[in-house]
């Protein structure tokens, strides 16, 4: 067994992985996709030397709690803005239509910068320090842009953001305050990603892109290790969550994975549920064709700006999760989301992102269709603040 005095280094961070073809790539250097298949590289662990749920004991209520499995090998490298363990809150005042079902959030909205977008950030940040990395860039819908921003000041390296125009102002802004150079774009977070694409490789810039770098997926995986912790190590029936690139969705199904290699939980698995918009909704028809990879969608403007995503790059490992599960995927309008973000803070308090306010309406629509059965225990995962969209959706 490693406990905390035996554990001489923070990660038991090994290599990079391929997930589809299995090229093994050394951890020690600056990584992309897989050099063999584009892929995403999946980071792995020496998750065979018996570690102890105990180690978590006394540890920060941050993500950092779980940093052996996490990839900032020497810890004086890690930029924390105190992201992660984030509350599960049960459903309240709106229990009339949950009937028998435990249903609850879990609210990320209390994240630096507001959003989950936090955690995935961290992790890339933090080991992109230690990479030597100065200068990191990244195309955004919104929230990973004002998280880099904000993690590149406190590392006190240089952020560079492209951001659809149409995005609310207040992403800009934060941008902007937090120091970082914002480029705004006429078009989608797909052209922005061209552009960053483009001219990364000209400048030398080190780019976050999702899923187009590792590590942002294991600071996000970390929604994974909590839900496991917070609920008692007994995960729940259903998880629903809201898909753009899909980095939380993939990430949290990875950290089952880790955790039954611990033996920290058993084999059985949620059902996950993607929830998109009907502008994004490349998932969603992919799923129900029973295809492994998706079609380029319309792209066009949704308040829910995190999911205007015409096309993730992971989308045949998002789909692969949501099969594995026996999952599902569901699409949610603008209007559908906009009530829900009413309907949750007159009825509860809460003033979420219409992101993770889509996942109430999804809810509703699978358990009327009795996809969610009786006694099944439900988690939504509300991704970000709704303060940063109320131009919208007033
Ligand atoms: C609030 C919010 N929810 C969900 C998402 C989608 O996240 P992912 O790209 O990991 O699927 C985003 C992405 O910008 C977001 O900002
Ligand atoms: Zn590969």
């Amino acid at each position: 067994m490693i406990n905390n005095i035996e554990l001489e280094r923070a990660s038991l961070l090994t290599y990079l992985e391929c997930p589809e073809c299995g090229t093994i790539h050394n951890a020690g250097v600056v990584n992309t996709v897989c050099t063999n298949c584009t892929s995403t590289l999946f980071a792995q662990y020496n998750l065979s030397t018996g570690v102890s749920k105990d180690i978590l004991t006394g540890r920060p209520a941050t993500m950092w709690r779980y940093k052996e499995f996490l990839p900032v090998i020497d810890e004086k490298f890690i930029v924390t803005l105190g992201e992660g363990f984030t509350p599960i809150i049960p459903v309240n005042n709106l229990k009339k239509f949950t009937g028998d079902n435990e249903v609850f959030w879990k609210d990320e909205s209390g994240n630096p910068t507001g959003s989950f977008k936090a955690r995935g950030i961290s992790a890339a940040v933090s080991k992109a320090k230690e990479l030597g990395i100065q200068i990191i860039a990244t195309p955004t819908a919104g929230n990973a842009g004002g998280a880099l921003a904000a993690y590149a000041a406190a590392a006190g390296v240089k952020a560079i953001v492209y951001m659809p125009k149409q995005t609310p102002k207040v992403f800009k802004d934060e941008c902007h305050l937090y120091g970082a150079e914002l480029v705004e774009i006429d078009g989608s977070i797909s052209d922005c990603g061209k552009l960053v694409n483009e001219y990364a490789a000209i400048n030398n810039w080190f780019q976050v892109s999702t899923l187009k770098e590792p590590y942002r997926l294991e600071g996000k995986k970390t929604m994974g290790y909590e839900i496991a912790e917070q609920f008692n190590w007994q995960l729940p029936d259903v998880i629903f969550y809201p898909t753009g690139g899909g980095t939380g969705l993939i990430g949290i199904w990875k950290a089952f994975d880790e955790l039954e290699q611990l033996g920290w939980i058993g084999g059985k698995r949620p059902r996950m549920v993607a929830v998109q918009s009907e502008s994004c909704d490349g998932i969603v028809k992919a799923f129900h064709a029973g295809q492994t990879v998706s079609e380029f969608t319309d792209g066009g403007f949704t308040i829910a700006n995190g999911l205007r995503v015409p096309k993730p790059y992971a989308d045949k490992i998002i789909l692969k999760v949501l099969h594995q599960s026996n999952g599902s995927a569901i699409t949610i309008s603008d209007d559908e989301m906009s009530a829900a973000v009413k309907e949750i803070a007159r009825n509860e308090g809460l003033l979420f992102a219409p992101e993770g306010a889509a996942l109430w309406q999804a809810y509703k629509k699978l358990k009327a269709s009795q996809w969610i059965q009786s006694g099944e225990k439900v988690l939504l995962l509300n991704t970000g603040s709704g303060y940063k969209y109320l131009e919208n959706i007033m």
